[in-house]
């Protein structure tokens, strides 16, 4: 009998699926799966990632001084109470190594990202999805949900894949509720696209309980070199310091996302083309007749009448090179994930999707 066995949790791991980026036998696609920004990174990012070809064979920071300096500078924060890992994926897998285990659950909403489920999984824990109400985070359903054994309440604010957002009010009525042994994570992946909003820090600096998680994969432009960053209590910080490796971060990430971050125009700039051809994507989807919410992202989740003409408008969509996301598995099968390309691909997507319906509704020819 083979006794090598992982640890409890591991087999229940569904791999995470990432969005595609080629479709066999189509040249020029165009990937609007994964919620990238179309512009790329600020040419400062770019030029600070060449110069770290010069000392490739110098270990990097480890304490990521510079970066966090920046971050600090740029979003007015306490620079020693930043964590930075490879993508915020690595910084909620900090969290639940940490706060989470054999024995304790791990909240998660109904349509939330994929990565709370398996980080908990790894860790031991017991994932507990919540319902959300019409596509929004349930505040009332989550404390709900709390148990004695609640160690970490997940939520994305604005969230993916429904792009939907709460108010502060709603997000500190949840801190308030929770019960004392359970850190909120306020998860800000697409907190820049939003005007004004802070991504959670208000609420982090009044509270103890309350963690915020950021990343340089979506407005800054650099998903390819894995940055990430976390803000919370000097005491929360220091746990996830313990259990990240030293050298987590390379050096030419440190330098390009350093770079990004004081860039500040560039990302004003990211912010609002996404704004202007968000508004006109989802205004011509309802134009077709095709709903979606409104969208605080750099994505427009559109609700197809059926799962069988979401399936059949994606396959169409992959022929055209046009690639996009199915959502069945974040419980949202009848709807198409559309990330936020520049004027030319949000211009090819709609025309697409208006030869899709001319051409048959229920999409049973295409
Ligand atoms: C809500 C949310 N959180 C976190 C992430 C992870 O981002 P990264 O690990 O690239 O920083 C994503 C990526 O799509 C996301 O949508």
């Amino acid at each position: 009998m083979n006794k090598i066995t992982p640890q409890p949790g591991i087999m229940d791991i569904k791999l995470y699926q990432g969005g595609a980026a080629h479709v066999t036998g189509v040249e020029n696609v165009i990937k609007l799966s994964s919620n990238e920004n179309p512009l790329g990174p600020s040419e400062a990012a770019k030029e600070a990632f060449r110069r770290a070809a010069l000392d490739l064979h110098r270990y990097p920071s480890s304490d990521h001084g510079g970066l966090r300096t920046a971050i600090a500078d740029v979003y007015g924060l306490h620079a020693d109470r930043i964590i930075c890992g490879a993508g915020s994926d690595e910084i909620i897998a900090f969290l639940c190594q940490a706060y989470a285990g054999l024995g304790t659950e791990v909240i998660h909403t109904e349509h939330g990202f994929g990565m709370y489920k398996i980080s908990a999984l790894a860790a031991g824990a017991t994932p507990v999805e919540v319902k959300e109400r019409e596509r929004v985070t349930d505040v009332d359903a989550i404390l709900a949900a709390c148990t004695d054994k609640t160690t970490l309440v997940f939520m994305a604010n604005p969230n993916n894949p429904t792009g939907t957002m709460i108010g502060a009010a709603e997000v500190a009525r949840l801190a308030d509720g929770l019960p004392p042994q359970a850190l909120l994570v306020l998860d800000g992946a697409y907190a820049e696209y939003v005007e004004g909003y802070d991504g959670g820090v208000t609420l982090v600096e009044a509270r103890e309980n309350v963690v915020m998680t950021r990343t340089f994969s979506k407005i800054y432009g650099l998903g390819g070199l894995r940055i990430g960053w976390g803000y919370g209590s000097k005491d929360v910080i220091d746990v996830l310091n313990r259990v990240r490796g030293p050298f987590n971060l390379s050096q030419a990430a440190l330098n390009a996302a350093e770079a990004a971050v004081r860039d500040t125009s560039y990302v004003d700039h990211c912010r609002a083309e996404n704004a202007r051809w968000r508004t006109w994507l989802a205004d011509a989807l309802a134009a077709m007749g095709i709903p979606s919410d409104v969208s605080c992202t750099n994505f427009v989740l559109a609700r197809m009448a059926s799962q069988k003409e979401a399936e059949a408008c994606d396959a169409y969509l992959k022929s055209q090179g046009l690639i996009i996301r199915l959502v069945a598995s974040y419980n949202l099968p009848n709807c198409l994930r559309i990330t936020v390309g520049d004027e030319a691909s949000c211009r090819r997507v709609v025309h697409a999707i208006r030869q899709f319906k001319d051409g048959d509704a229920d999409g049973t020819s295409v």
